[in-house]
């Protein structure tokens, strides 16, 4: 059984390779859930405006989740290449602020390149840990994340964190993978299907747990319905929305 260290270094070395691997937008399987390119959801339009570093590893799209406002601070945990945080200033315009957090340099350097190529000036990426986000208390308006709270061994830390760096009012909008079944210890060591954001993940009744245990109110997890599930699959991708009332 790998230590939650070791774990954090294989899940961030795969990543770095994978991303090494493609050079536009699922051009590789750059699934996490092993189809995830087909669940993304983005639309052609709003790809088309993207440099073609701006690969998705996810499984979703938080970004259209979460109804962001001009002028609003959006956090991205384990931003990747970037893509979701370009999108994101879209919608919060000149006036907002976007922040990328994910422990890969290789993919906070992909992101960093293409945010130059896009010219944007109100989006930013930060090295660091989700367990243990690099942020103010209370500075931030929508945390999302797309196919990351997956990966990490600390869950109860990444919502913790997501609380204490959100404003009053503010809400989380995620994209990830949630299972029918507890994985068996077996498919936890199975690092692949832990890398592929499958394995690491909890039932969805535990997971909506860990949301309410952090402190936030209407917790709601819905599954993503482009997500076609086949005979034997325990995993489906799903929106993941709460608030922080007080
Ligand atoms: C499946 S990819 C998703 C990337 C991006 N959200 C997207 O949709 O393309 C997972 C990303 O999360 C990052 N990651 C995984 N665990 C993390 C953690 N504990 N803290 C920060 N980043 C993490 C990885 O480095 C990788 O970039």
């Amino acid at each position: 059984m790998k230590t939650p260290i070791q774990l954090k270094v294989e899940i961030s070395e795969t990543y770095a390779t994978m991303l090494n691997e493609a050079t536009s937008c699922c051009e590789v399987d750059c699934s996490c859930g092993n189809n995830a390119g087909s669940l993304a959801g983005y639309s052609a339009e709003a790809l088309a405006q993207l440099p073609e570093g701006a690969v998705t590893f996810g499984c979703g799209n938080p970004v259209a989740l979460a109804s962001m406002q001009p002028g609003e601070t959006v956090l991205d945990l384990g931003s990747g290449a970037g893509l979701d945080c370009f999108l994101a200033t879209q919608h919060v315009g000149n006036t907002g602020v976007v922040i990328g957090v994910d422990f890969t340099q290789d993919m906070i350097d992909r992101a960093e390149e293409n945010a130059v190529k896009l010219g944007l000036k109100n989006v930013s990426f930060k090295k660091g840990d989700i367990e243990d986000l690099p942020l103010k208390d209370a500075t931030v308006d929508v945390v999302m994340s797309n196919c990351v709270v997956n990966l990490a061994p600390d869950k109860d830390a990444v919502f913790r964190e997501a609380y204490r760096v959100l404003s009053t009012g503010g809400r989380v909008m995620i994209s990830d993978i949630v299972l029918t079944r507890p994985a068996t210890e077996a498919e936890k060591e199975d690092m692949a299907l832990m890398t592929g954001c499958i394995s690491g993940s909890l039932p969805v009744d535990e997971y909506a747990q860990i949301i309410r245990n952090a402190g936030f109110q209407d917790v709601k997890v819905e599954r993503s319905e482009s997500d076609a599930i086949w005979d034997g699959q325990f995993w489906y991708s799903a929106s993941i929305s709460a608030t922080k009332k007080s």
